[in-house]
């Protein structure tokens, strides 16, 4: 049976879809409003992307809204494609000297892991990985695996705040606290945590914090931010240096007279591209804070933990933290050991449900995301499907 929302989305109806968390789904209204930017912008190109007319009075309104959700400074917060683009913009700005440590938990997202060797590479710099203990169960264990690893050398600490192949919501505040009296540069990847967390990133005391809009907030997909505080926010570098980079008259001005609007301009003015994703922030935000489905979020988040109780129960193999640092509406349930692509393809070609499989180090877990357009039912044939396939 359909959840009543289910058709409040353009997913495909009769697939069970339980992968929110790879690229998010967008509400129908939403991205009709996504519809509304691009005819708009078409509409009267010039005028929609001069500067001087339309585009920075667009470009402020989602940039206020998503401020206020995320607990931060409007002029602290740009916009950009991705969470990937928003932190490499800053580890390739940040100076690394020879020997210097670049300190990452072993639950990063293969992409950043890739962008911290390129960065250690070129800089002949060191990645040091840090092996978070499971189950994640305290805090203080937690902080103290990272303290263990921190040396005269560590330069920099980046790590997730929602973990892409684990789901764990990692408890950053300590971490963050240890990272500052040691004047090491903390940097969090906060990709899957807009609409999936309650956020603020002031209180969390950090210098770089990226996150997608596309996920859990459901924009459409291209809408990701890229804030920093607001001392260390001068020495970014955007990845394309375009009309943003400098003022027009900035042969004029004396060195420091521009910085106000130069981090956001340079971020958000990079060449010719449609911005109509990030436009579209603000009605993504009405939608996930309307109370009328405020219900339909709590009942994801239970039936997801629910389910994973249930799969653990069967497999007889424990969850990978306690319920507080288990990510609320994404939960990834170790599985047996098992071929994951071929499961993934069993899953959905005999069974009709698009849910990751994931190999990670030597083991193995089924990530399932409840959106709340997914039923109680669809996670009953999930885990029948489970039950079938490695027959417990
Ligand atoms: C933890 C984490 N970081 C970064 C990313 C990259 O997100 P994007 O492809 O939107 O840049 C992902 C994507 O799933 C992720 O899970």
């Amino acid at each position: 049976m359909h959840n009543k929302y289910k058709k409040l989305f353009l997913l495909k109806q009769n697939l069970v879809f339980l992968n929110h968390g790879s690229f998010g789904a967008c509400p129908k209204s939403v991205f009709k409003s996504y519809h509304n930017w691009q005819l708009k912008l078409e509409n009267q190109p010039v005028a929609f992307l001069d500067q001087a007319r339309d585009f920075n009075k667009h470009m402020k309104t989602p940039r206020t809204f998503l401020a206020k959700e995320l607990k931060v400074k409007s002029n602290d917060l740009v916009g950009v494609t991705n969470a990937t683009a928003g932190l490499n913009a800053v580890a390739q700005s940040i100076l690394l000297k020879k020997g210097d440590e670049i300190l990452i938990s072993d639950h990063e997202y293969g992409a950043l892991e890739k962008t911290w060797d390129y960065v250690a590479k070129k800089n002949k710099a060191k990645v040091i990985e840090v092996k978070v203990p499971l189950p994640l169960n305290s805090e203080d264990e937690f902080v103290e695996a990272f303290k263990n690893n921190m040396t005269k050398k560590t330069k920099i600490l980046f790590i997730s705040h929602i973990t892409s192949p684990t789901a764990l919501v990692f408890p950053l505040k300590k971490l963050i606290k240890e990272a500052n009296k040691r004047g090491i540069i903390s940097i969090i990847d906060g990709a899957h945590a807009p609409g999936l967390i309650k956020l603020n990133i002031t209180s969390l005391n950090v210098d770089y914090y990226s996150g997608n809009c596309h996920k859990w907030m459901m924009a459409p997909k291209g809408s990701a931010f890229l804030w920093a505080n607001k001392n260390k926010k001068n020495i970014l570098e955007p990845l394309v240096i375009s009309h943003g980079w400098l003022p027009n008259n900035y042969k004029k001005l004396q060195k420091g007279e521009f910085t106000e609007t130069r981090f956001i301009d340079s971020f958000e003015l990079q060449g010719t591209k449609d911005p109509s994703a990030w436009l579209t922030i603000p009605d993504a935000i009405k939608f996930i804070n309307d109370k009328k489905y405020s219900n339909a979020f709590k009942e994801s988040s239970k039936l997801a933990y629910e389910t994973a109780l249930t799969i653990s129960n069967l497999t007889k193999i424990p969850l990978l933290a306690n319920r507080e640092f288990l990510a609320p509406q994404m939960i990834s349930i170790p599985i047996p050991k098992c071929n994951v692509d071929h499961v993934k393809t069993q899953l959905l070609k005999k069974f009709n449900i698009e849910v990751p499989v994931i190999k990670w180090k030597n083991r193995c877990f089924v990530r399932i995301s409840i959106q709340i357009y997914n039923s109680k039912s669809e996670l009953i044939k999930l885990t029948q499907a489970l039950k079938k396939i490695f027959k417990l």
